[in-house]
């Protein structure tokens, strides 16, 4: 796809729906005994390869206009797959699953792309292990494909090396099979869905400072109706393009405003950019609001410790905007990109170099003085949803149109993104 340069944005969008809420709405409604109706979930291709991994699990779905129907199995309702189980490129999808496949007494093997199939799969490996699961893999256990023979687990008190909400929701889903209270540690705290759709279906959580309580699960879950907001993490891309562009005002209506997700828009108001909430509400256990933009210049930043996990999704277009921004911004502490779809440290600085950025890249992260021209020309997405979205964004904001190749993986999390452009009056040539 061909983006050209944009004066800025103004008028009022919508994004589709949370993927992180989507998949967990998926996996809690298949749990639950009788019918879960979602509305808002995100028909992309990670959510997709949840709905048919849980197929394969004897999950039966439909659709009812925009609503996804799912009729629950409960906790102990679902059968030996018959076929492996296909993540797609989803890490959410297999580290979730593999918690529930735990506490089930039958074989599931779980693969997925070339990309998942790099990734590391030890951390949710070694607490189910620790829980009684058998968990093998490729390389001594460490990458997919995954074999789990689950059974009955014990509970467990496990403390989390690295902040990730998909290690710590794995354990969370597999604690719904052991008999007593497990309770999740992090180092700092990672996204806690998985905590409010389980307390929205009636499981007993309880949260201190930094952990997470779970147990004894002694009722089964109970079928409810989930209205899934739109995601920050989509919201994201046009919302920095319109932070930096003088005299851009944008509303994203009906954005998921979890604590735990909007690290980005406290970055872009340390930035100097106003980011409003209004109309905040609380829908399904998850805060919601509509977000007010206006761009100015920006200037640099430093991000580090706790907040990257609150903005680990939003480091690719946090890059692009510190491009257009006055003075240093420094990413720290987010080795963990590393591990994502691709080594965003690594192919960031590659691709935003291709652009006529200088990006500086560390062990753990990236300096970008700034302002910056982002030249335009063409660039890989190296087949990763985020850089595909940050580089159209760089695209926005560069002095000559900047040509996407691969575009098209943008669907794993953002389908209908050139509609959204297209819709704000900017003109897309989609090749
Ligand atoms: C996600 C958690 C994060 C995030 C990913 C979605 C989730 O990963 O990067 O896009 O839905 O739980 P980690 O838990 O590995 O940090």
């Amino acid at each position: 796809m061909c983006i050209k340069p944009c004066d800025g944005l103004v008028g009022t969008i919508r994004v589709p729906g949370d993927k992180s809420i989507s998949h967990r709405a998926a996996i809690l409604g298949s749990l639950a005994t009788g019918q879960t109706k979602v509305d808002g979930f995100l028909q992309s291709a990670d959510c997709l390869s949840t709905l048919a991994c849980l197929d394969l699990l004897g999950v039966r779905f439909r659709w009812d206009e925009d609503s996804l129907l799912i009729e629950g199995r409960g906790l102990r309702g679902l059968s030996e797959p018959t076929a492996v189980l296909d993540a797609g490129n989803s890490g959410t999808t297999m580290r979730l699953l593999a918690g529930v496949v735990a506490g089930h007494d039958f074989l599931t093997i779980l693969t997925g792309d070339a990309s998942l199939c790099k990734r590391p799969m030890d951390r949710v490996a070694n607490p189910l292990r620790e829980m009684g699961a058998q968990v093998d893999g490729r390389s001594e256990g460490r990458f997919p494909p995954l074999a789990i023979r689950g059974g009955p687990l014990k509970p467990i008190s496990y403390r989390t090396p690295v902040p990730s909400a998909q290690v710590k929701s794995a354990i969370l889903l597999a604690s719904l099979y052991a008999s007593g209270v497990s309770k999740v540690a992090e180092p700092w705290l990672s996204r806690d869905h998985t905590e409010r759709m389980m307390s929205y279906f009636g499981i007993p959580i309880a949260k201190g400072d930094g952990w997470v309580a779970i147990g004894p699960v002694t009722e089964e879950p109970r079928g409810r109706h989930i209205a899934i907001p739109g995601d920050l993490s989509s919201a994201a891309f046009p919302i920095a393009v319109a932070a930096c562009s003088p005299g851009s005002i944008l509303r994203v209506e009906n954005v998921g405003v979890n604590p735990t997700r909007t690290g980005f828009f406290d970055v872009l108001r340390a930035m100097g950019a106003t980011v409003e909430l209004e109309k905040e509400r609380e829908v399904c256990g998850e805060p919601v609001a509509d977000v007010v933009v206006e761009g100015t210049e920006l200037r640099g930043v430093t991000v580090a410790g706790g907040m990257i996990p609150r903005l680990i999704d939003e480091i690719p277009i946090l890059a692009v905007v510190a491009a257009k921004a006055k003075g240093r911004t420094v990413v720290r502490d987010a080795r963990e990109l590393r591990v994502k779809e691709t080594d965003r440290i690594q192919e960031l600085g590659a691709a935003l170099g291709e652009l006529g950025v200088v990006v500086e890249t560390r062990d753990d992260g990236l300096v970008i003085d700034g302002p910056q021209e982002i030249r335009g020309g063409a660039v890989s997405s190296r087949g990763d949803h985020r850089l595909a979205l940050a580089l159209a964004c760089a695209g926005l904001l560069a002095k000559q149109p900047v040509i996407v190749t691969g575009f098209d993986c943008a669907d794993v999390s953002f389908p209908g993104f050139i509609d959204v452009l297209t819709d704000l009056g900017l003109q897309v040539e989609v090749a």
